[in-house]
């Protein structure tokens, strides 16, 4: 284990994903672009088994970083929003448009987001609606404001529709070089992981608090199948983000890591370090590789 990233490669950052996510790892970006230059994969595909809210896939294919993305989750209502985004941007914007930012229209959309034979693009407008109306994005959570809409912020708070409209629009016009799949992230890995140019970005379910911030939560289990199989492929080119657990150490102690610092903001502001874990077969470049002062 070695080391601490520099916190000055995190100041740049490139918001393209419309969902708001605890956790997001958008503020990767700068260092992710960093792995894609230092390992010469600018012709290559970017991969996120674990993708959430792709903030840092998005911002690196857009900004021409990488030619390719595939984006995974195992969430289904997380799976029908991007596939609606991507296949569907157009559609997507005019419902944005005209969209009512009601407490009445909020709970129409949480029926549709727990109805399981709800239509795939209306399932996926519910899980965008519900993250940008909700506390804190968390789709289980509930409005802005509450349902009285008492609070200091109403339900439109972070719903900015010229915004969103413009960032829809631009996933549009990278749209056919965005793969988006839904199964679970180890197979995705065993799929991508020894094809050339590819590199993968996994961020997985914390071991501590992912129970009540996402839908599908990890267990001990899926922890070390994950370890396994990436272990497995220590000579391809991954990198792993985890929360600062002794139990990561322990799952990947032949592997070289190092820490940094992310803003998160699930329920309040706070600076925590996470750790980050490096395939033997990666190039790191040295400024994400500085010893720890
Ligand atoms: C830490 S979040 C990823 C956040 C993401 N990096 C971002 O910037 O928004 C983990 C994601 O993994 C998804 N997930 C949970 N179990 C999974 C599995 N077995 N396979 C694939 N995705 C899974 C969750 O739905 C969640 O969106």
């Amino acid at each position: 284990m070695s080391g601490a990233l520099a916190d000055k490669s995190q100041l740049r950052r490139v918001t393209i994903s419309p969902l708001r996510y605890p956790g997001g790892k958008g503020s990767l970006y700068s260092r992710l672009k960093s792995f894609v230059r230092a390992n010469d994969l600018t012709q290559g595909t970017y991969v996120e088994p674990y993708a959430g809210g792709a903030g840092a896939a998005l911002a690196l294919l857009v900004t021409g970083q990488v030619q390719r993305i595939v984006i995974n989750d195992l969430d289904p209502a997380v799976y029908a929003f991007w596939s609606a985004v991507v296949a569907e941007p157009a559609r997507f914007t005019e419902r944005i448009t005209k969209a009512e930012l009601t407490v009445k229209e909020w709970s129409r959309q949480k029926e549709l987001y727990l109805d399981p034979s709800a239509d795939p693009f209306e399932l996926g407008f519910a899980t965008f609606y519900l993250n940008r109306t909700n506390r804190s994005g968390v789709l289980n959570g509930g409005p802005i404001g509450g349902m009285d809409q008492t609070g200091n912020y109403k339900i439109d708070a972070r719903f900015n529709k010229e915004t969103l409209t413009e960032r829809i629009r631009v996933i549009g016009l990278h749209a056919r070089r965005i793969s988006v799949t839904n199964t679970d992230g180890i197979k995705v890995i065993k799929k991508h992981a020894r094809r050339p140019s590819t590199f993968i970005y996994a961020d997985p379910p914390y071991f501590d608090k992912a129970g009540s911030l996402y839908l599908n939560s990890f267990g001990d289990d899926d922890h070390a199948k994950l370890a396994e199989c990436l272990n497995g492929y220590a000579d391809t080119k991954w990198v792993l983000t985890y929360d600062n657990v002794s139990q990561v150490k322990d799952l990947y102690s032949d592997r070289r890591s190092s820490l940094f610092s992310l803003n998160y903001s699930a329920h309040r502001v706070v600076k925590t370090k996470e750790i980050m874990v490096f395939s033997d077969g990666l190039v790191v470049p040295p400024e994400l590789d500085e010893a720890q002062g």
